[in-house]
């Protein structure tokens, strides 16, 4: 079935016109980006914060009783229905200049995320899923097409990704990139968890590890991945709390999972 629900065309419509803004920063008449550390390696901008008030706003007006969780403070109370947004996940390679960030909106019911819209600006991609009606992608003017994940068995035939929080990723973390480079095809930091997550859906990626990541960088990406036919836990293999990631196409998470116990045990959050 395809996302036409009243919520997924909300949610959809809003993460285009909140990339389309995006993308406004970064045309030749670009506006100031006036990038700003929020910790020693970890940058916010302006459009961080005016995407996310813009997506606040169309929320508010259309459902005022929904309750909403977005990366840079907005918070709002509300009934059996919650927003998770990322207005800009991606901030460093937006801030660079690399065209290559997501907006991630999710929407929960009762605590479970019911839907899911990573919107990839700069080449017009919307990744769409609602719980039970599969995953789509659709693409400027084109068809929805329905995404699955890849087949891929081995990690010798595999593409991975993972992400680093610049200076929280911990030794025993930054040990495994070197383990999945000797082990994989390849291994990419496209610099998005949305991104990666709506990739793994695609079957463009056929694994995505990430520890310590937040509710608003992957709800959305994570039915996505769910919604393909791929498999999301908890880099221990329990299913996922703690905010460290492993997504695939089910097929090699197994594999992963064994390369990533090789460090020794973990306790969640990026833990030493
Ligand atoms: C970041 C991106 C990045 C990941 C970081 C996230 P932000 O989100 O998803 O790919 O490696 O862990 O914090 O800060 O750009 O919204
Ligand atoms: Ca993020
Ligand atoms: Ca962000």
């Amino acid at each position: 079935m395809k996302p036409a629900t009243p919520f997924a065309t909300f949610a959809s419509d809003l993460a285009r016109e909140s990339g389309a803004h995006l993308m406004s920063y970064l045309s030749d008449a670009a506006p100031e980006k006036d990038i700003r550390l929020k910790g020693p390696t970890d940058v916010v901008t302006r459009a961080d914060h005016e995407v996310e008030a813009l997506i606040a706003g169309r929320i508010r007006e259309a459902f005022p009783g929904h309750g909403l969780l977005a990366e840079e403070g907005t918070l709002l109370k509300g009934d059996e229905y919650r927003w998770v947004v990322d207005p800009l996940d991606g901030t460093a390679n937006f801030a660079h200049g690399v065209p290559w960030f997501a907006v991630s909106i999710a929407l929960e019911h009762r605590g479970e995320v019911v839907l899911g819209v990573v919107q990839h600006p700069s080449l017009e991609e919307t990744f769409v899923a609602e719980r039970g009606g599969g995953a789509w992608l659709s693409t400027r003017d084109g068809p929805f097409l329905r995404l699955a994940v890849s087949a891929a068995a081995t990690l010798q035939a595999s593409l991975l990704a993972t992400g680093f929080a610049g200076g929280q990723l911990s030794a025993r973390d930054a040990a495994l990139v070197p383990r999945f480079v000797r082990a994989a095809r390849g291994v990419r930091n496209l610099g998005s968890a949305a991104i990666h997550l709506g990739y793994v859906a695609a079957g463009r990626i056929d694994a995505y590890w990430e520890p310590a990541l937040h509710a608003w960088d992957i709800a959305a990406g994570v039915l996505l991945v769910e919604e393909a036919g791929g498999r999301v836990t908890d880099m221990d293999g329990t299913p996922l709390r703690s905010g460290d990631v492993l997504a695939s196409n089910g097929r090699i998470h197994a594999a992963m999972l064994e390369v990533i116990a090789s460090e020794g045990p973990r306790s969640g959050r990026g833990a030493r």
